[in-house]
């Protein structure tokens, strides 16, 4: 009854593993480098890297779950294995960009679409959580905040329903739980739409201080977001962000359901991690 986590190492993975364990459930914890992996005690722990077929066997064995990060390369011969290795639920990390209009021709959307696809064409039983943004994606903005510098935000006024990992870390577990009948797809938002520009101002409020806004436009994007992010994926976020002007983000798709407890706000993701942001407000 073991459960292979995938990307152990991950912001969600670590989660998925901290939060098996303290339920008391078996887990192999992975990892394309499985030496130095932070793991509760007693946690098994397998080096397990989705392109290379070798490490499948070793990683699987004994496994009935698997906790899947989305990696298209090899998807289908890890399916495979997984199916030959006895599993019986796949619990895959996807996106909502697969929902997007335009989806077929988007880099973001196929990247979970051919996994998505592969799940699918597997015949396994499968739970495929799609979340939209992240919450920690505000992480991206924190070296410019903690050295005082004015964040720079494409498309700042667009709004974005922002999601706390630690709800996809929770309705991970919950498809995973003994007798889930989780399965099939599961959309995930955060409860409130927020602008990028709300968002600074709930970071700048907590760390009482001002924090200024840079709109970009797309080619001040490119040349400064086009030395970190591949063409294609950077055009498909303007795309998505330009798109988020005109309209609020849904937010009707958060994970009370599945979890019992009401979505994690914005606000409280930034209180938990205002430490990355700058020295806290003196109390
Ligand atoms: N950011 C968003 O707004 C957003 C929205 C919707 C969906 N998502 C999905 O969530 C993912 C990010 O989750 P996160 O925040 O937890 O990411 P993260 O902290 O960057 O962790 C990514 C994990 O992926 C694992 N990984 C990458 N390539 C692998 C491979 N070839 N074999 C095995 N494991 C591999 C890494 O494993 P190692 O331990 O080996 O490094 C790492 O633990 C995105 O990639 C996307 O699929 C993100």
């Amino acid at each position: 009854m073991t459960i292979l986590v995938t990307g152990a190492r991950g912001n969600i993975g670590s989660q998925v593993v901290a939060r098996l364990h303290s339920i008391g459930r078996p887990l192999r914890a992975s990892s394309r480098r499985a030496s130095g992996l932070a793991v509760p005690r007693g946690v098994q722990t397998v080096a397990l890297d989705l392109r290379e077929p070798g490490t499948f066997r070793a990683a699987l064995h004994g496994v009935t779950q698997v906790f899947l990060y989305a990696e298209p390369d090899g998807v289908a011969d890890f399916l495979k294995a997984a199916d030959e290795a006895g599993v019986r639920n796949v619990v895959v990390l996807s996106s909502n960009t697969v929902m997007l209009p335009g989806a077929d021709k988007d880099p973001l959307a196929q990247h979970h679409r051919v996994v998505e696809d592969a799940v699918f064409a597997s015949g396994l039983p499968h739970v495929l959580l799609r979340p939209g943004a992240f919450a920690s994606n505000a992480l991206g903005w924190s070296a410019d905040i903690r050295e005082g510098r004015a964040v720079q935000q494409p498309f700042a006024d667009a709004q974005v329903s922002p999601v706390h990992d630690a709800d996809v870390a929770d309705v991970a577990v919950a498809a995973l739980a003994e007798g889930s009948r989780m399965s099939g797809v599961v959309p995930l938002s955060g409860p409130q739409s927020l602008s990028f520009r709300t968002e600074v101002g709930i970071i700048a409020e907590l760390l009482g201080r001002e924090i200024q806004v840079r709109d970009l436009d797309r080619d001040e994007a490119r040349e400064t977001m086009g030395r970190f992010v591949p063409p294609p994926v950077l055009a498909s976020l303007l795309d998505q962000w330009e798109a988020g002007l005109s309209r609020p983000a849904d937010t009707n798709a958060t994970c009370g359901p599945w979890t019992g407890a009401p979505a994690r706000t914005f606000r409280q993701w930034v209180g938990e991690h205002l430490g990355a942001f700058g020295d806290m407000p003196a109390r």
